[in-house]
């Protein structure tokens, strides 16, 4: 018998089958559209775009195994967060999600800080509420496209929508629901206080369970277009972050996962809720019962990587990009990368931040660019990791996941420049792993999620930090941390132009 994943991401959707001992045995991802673009901080996707992923994704990793529906025992999801999915009341979407990465809505930040405070928001939701979340992002439809928000019945996140198409139930699990600022953290269930404040109707919420509890079951109409068998029990799953920390094992406090899809997020699991009182790294329900977590977010990690190949260099492959930044020396010839092609989270909470490569001369060429590029990702994670820290989370080392734990190079620069033990695990596979576990812990395969983790993870390869580069490294990185000051002032400056811009 197997136990489907299925992440929903913002490249792709991934269906992953684990057998009952929690080995990956088989796995499929199907592209999405890129985003949308339609002004630089903004950033769609069409959830039809991410059902139909979903569909050739579980249907491809059926078919690699040569089974059907009938030997899929349990399905987990797990995906991309805070994107803003709107349904009408026939359930039809409304208009494309404003996705986790969209940073237009300031004014409705400001708004929801004027009209609830600052204060109350924290203690409605653990955290601040951020552009990037889904609240403000609801209150952007209602201020601009007020015909489109007086059709509102259903508000989803992205995985959700997929579980909605899987199983018709409108449901959510604690640790996405974390991340729309409609949530109570601490207490586990919506925030009526938050939506009240605002006058958002609680009946547009889908019911939010624990990440490993049974939501709902694959619909006849699901599986006539999945291969799925009807009735196969869907439990909660949770968001990319924490679906990936139950992959990597973060399931009790000491390590901490740092993953490199899209975004970069250093993750360290919470006993208790605890805060950042500037909120510059969130505190969300983790995909454990009883457990939180403490996450920083650069929101565009491997975006950088990606965006470098998609627009300087087409057609490149990844591993050929890595071995040329492999030519350049240590610290890029004095090139420093900022990662903020999407604004930035942590530690900035900066919206208007803005991407630059810093120190270029004529000497430079291909390969430092690239080079620069994996280390300002690592610099930026570094900034995470230690806000983290600074909370008092222990860390002793950091297992990394996604696609930067594929690249042995990538993978000893983090090392070098956390100056901490960094390992890869046996499974890479992030989200789309921890939502099939989450899958078999539902099912009742296991007691619970860290009996579970304890069996099934195993480490594959250790990089300790080597001194020398680690120590040219730390100053580097004290070089990074003076750049985004400098550049404040003329991001907001560029902002303020207007337009276009
Ligand atoms: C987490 C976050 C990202 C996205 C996309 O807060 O925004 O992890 O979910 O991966």
């Amino acid at each position: 018998m197997y136990w489907l994943g299925l992440d929903i991401g913002t490249s792709g959707s991934r269906a992953l089958l684990v057998d009952s001992k929690g080995h990956v045995r088989f796995a499929q991802t199907a592209p999405h559209h890129e985003m949308t673009m339609a002004r630089p901080l903004w950033a769609e996707q069409d959830p039809a775009d991410w059902w139909q992923a979903s569909k050739a994704a579980i249907q491809a990793v059926l078919h690699q195994a040569r089974i059907d529906g009938s030997s899929v025992t349990g399905v987990g999801l797990s995906g991309q967060m805070h994107g803003l999915v709107i349904l009408d009341e026939q359930d039809n979407v409304i208009r494309p999600s404003l996705i986790w990465c969209d940073q237009r809505s300031q004014a409705q930040v400001d708004f929801i800080n004027s009209t609830v405070g600052k204060q109350k928001v924290l203690e409605y939701t653990a955290n601040p509420v951020l552009t990037g979340f889904t609240l403000p992002k609801l209150l952007w439809v209602r201020d601009h496209e007020p015909q489109n928000y007086a059709r509102v019945r259903k508000m989803l996140l992205p995985k959700d929508y997929v579980r909605f198409r899987l199983t018709g139930e409108f449901a959510t699990e604690v640790s996405d629901a974390s991340g729309t600022s409609l949530f109570d953290v601490v207490n586990r269930r919506w925030s009526a206080g938050m939506a009240n404040a605002l006058g958002i109707d609680t009946a547009i919420l889908p019911k939010a369970y624990e990440s490993s509890e049974v939501t709902g079951a694959v619909s006849t109409a699901a599986a006539a277009v999945t291969g799925l068998k009807a009735g196969t029990p869907v439990v909660g799953g949770g968001g990319d972050q924490a679906a990936s920390a139950i992959g990597n094992g973060i399931v009790s406090a000491g390590n901490v996962s740092c993953t490199v899809g899209t975004s970069g997020v250093v993750f360290a699991y919470l006993g208790e809720p605890a805060y950042d009182p500037a909120g510059r790294v969130h505190t969300f329900c983790h995909a454990v019962p009883g457990a939180w977590h403490v996450m920083g977010v650069t929101q565009s990690a491997g975006l950088s990587f990606q965006w470098f190949r998609n627009r300087l260099a087409p057609g490149a492959e990844y591993d050929d990009l890595t071995a040329e930044a492999i030519l350049a020396p240590a610290g890029a010839q004095g090139l420093f990368w900022l990662p903020y092609l999407m604004g930035e989270r942590t530690p900035h909470l900066d919206p208007v931040a803005r991407a630059a490569w810093v120190g270029l001369t004529a000497k430079h060429n291909r390969a430092d660019y690239i080079r620069s590029i994996l280390e300002g990702v690592c610099y930026s994670q570094r900034d995470c990791l230690e806000l983290i820290e600074g909370m008092g989370a222990p860390v002793t080392l950091a297992r990394l996941s996604g696609g930067g734990a594929t690249s042995p190079f990538w993978h000893q620069l983090f090392a070098d420049i956390f100056r901490k033990r960094v390992v890869t695990l046996e499974t890479k596979e992030g989200s789309a792993y921890g939502a099939a576990l989450l899958a078999l812990v539902g099912t009742g395969e296991y007691s619970s999620v860290a009996e579970l983790c304890g069996t099934a993870i195993q480490e594959a390869s250790a990089k300790t930090p080597d001194e020398a580069s680690a120590d040219f490294y730390e100053r580097s990185y004290r070089v990074f941390r003076s750049i985004y000051p400098a550049l404040k002032p003329i991001n907001q400056a560029i902002a303020e132009l207007g337009g276009e811009g």
